[in-house]
């Protein structure tokens, strides 16, 4: 069980160490999409709620411990000023005279926050002494700590693992939101169960693979990732993303589906394009095709096909519980967006629960326009919901646990 929030009775006055996942997609410093500051407002208008000074701190994107502004948090404190309709404090560092000032101003009901963690190398550091020192240093200015970001619970980083283990920590409120339904889908999914997976990479997706097989009624896979399946069928797939060192193993889990009575289901058409561009000239072909569309050994496959598409809407309204990870197609891109945009659908509508997992296809139904309550849970994470799904202990919620 993890600690939770709702267990800490007196906050009033109390510092908050705050551990938010506000990782947001950044265009020349634009925030592209805010959901994950929004799944963390829940938990900071309870502190505040609560008379709590709010310390907030998250990394963004991966500086490398540098100081690169590009990486600043400052936009966020922006968006999260407008989004609590009260002002934010921005410290310009996180554990200099800025961050201690601010520990220091804030009043009940305050919240600050502190510039990314991981312009310090010492917040990603391999050594663990390294992180704890650095931990040490972010826990003077705090009394207590929150932590609910879920989407970096998989990494064993200072203000994630360290940090927790120095103060009396507890699970926010999207942590646990996140955990309960997870859990929902690891100990007893209602059946029959789908999991749809895509993105770019199968190498990134082997282990939940091997982990769901056993579990699941269904897989469905599309995205970059499907032509490494289908070149293990035998298909030449052009141009297409390709993990050729894959092969073999994906064949092992052909053979595995098979002797378990699980069917994976693959795509029977493919949108083929010219060219990696948003107008580039494109037809839809078998997927056993590929190399014969009209772009012969330059084609490459940017999104599911129509057919595809209707197949796996209908599997999805056909299932109780669906689990929707990587996107089917280069959604980004209107004429590649087809095969995402009806998997969304069709989780929209059907009659379950519909999970989805991961930053990407979270930021693609924002992007599409579909409404977030129409799903039963977007998850905030994506290596973390997907490292939860394959049975991996996570630092950052082992350390939370009784
Ligand atoms: C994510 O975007 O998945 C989380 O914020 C974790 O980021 P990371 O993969 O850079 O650790």
């Amino acid at each position: 069980m993890l600690r939770s929030i709702s267990s800490l009775d007196d906050l009033s006055g109390k510092r908050v160490i705050l551990r938010c996942d506000f990782n947001v997609p950044l265009d020349s410093g634009e925030i592209v999409d805010d959901g994950r500051i929004r799944a963390a407002l829940p938990t900071i208008r309870h502190l505040i709620d609560s008379g709590a000074r709010v310390i907030a701190c998250s990394h963004l994107g991966r500086p490398d411990g540098e100081v690169k502004p590009e990486y600043s948090l400052a936009p966020v404190a922006q968006r999260l000023e407008e989004l609590l309709g009260q002002p934010v404090i921005f410290a310009s560092d996180t554990i200099g005279s800025q961050a201690k000032a601010a520990s220091k101003v804030l009043e009940d009901g305050g919240v600050a926050l502190l510039e990314n963690l991981r312009f310090s190398p010492l917040e990603t550091s391999k050594d663990s002494a390294e992180r704890a020192e650095f931990a040490k240093q972010l826990s003077e200015l705090g009394d207590v700590l929150v932590s609910d970001g879920f989407g970096v619970v998989h990494r064993k980083q200072a203000s994630v693992y360290e940090l927790a283990e120095l103060l009396p920590s507890y699970a926010g409120l999207l942590v646990e939101r996140e955990v309960e339904v997870l859990q929902s889908l690891t100990a007893n999914p209602q059946r029959p169960y789908a999991v749809v997976l895509g993105g770019s990479k199968v190498s990134d997706k082997l282990a939940v693979i091997e982990n769901l097989l056993p579990r699941v009624d269904k897989l469905l896979v599309g995205g970059g990732m499907v032509f490494t399946l289908l070149a293990a069928k035998g298909h030449d797939v052009a141009s297409s993303l390709l993990e050729a060192d894959q092969i073999d193993t994906v064949k092992g889990f052909f053979a595995q589906a098979e002797s378990l009575g699980v069917e994976i289901v693959l795509p029977s058409d493919i949108v083929v394009a010219s060219g990696f561009s948003k107008d580039a000239e494109h037809e839809v072909v078998a997927a056993d095709q590929i190399a014969s569309s009209k772009f012969g050994s330059a084609g490459i496959g940017l999104d599911i096909g129509p057919e595809s598409a209707k197949v796996f809407a209908s599997v999805i309204a056909a299932s109780k519980t669906v689990f929707w990870n990587g996107p089917m197609g280069v959604f980004e891109f209107e004429n590649f967006s087809h095969g995402t945009r009806a998997v969304a659908q069709a989780l929209t509508a059907m009659d379950g629960l519909s999970v989805v997992g991961g930053g990407d296809s979270a930021s693609a139904v924002r992007a599409l326009g579909f409404s977030e309550e129409a799903f039963g849970h977007i998850s905030t994470g994506g290596g973390a919901s997907l490292e939860y799904l394959e049975g991996k202990a996570l630092p950052g919620l082992e350390v939370l646990d009784d």
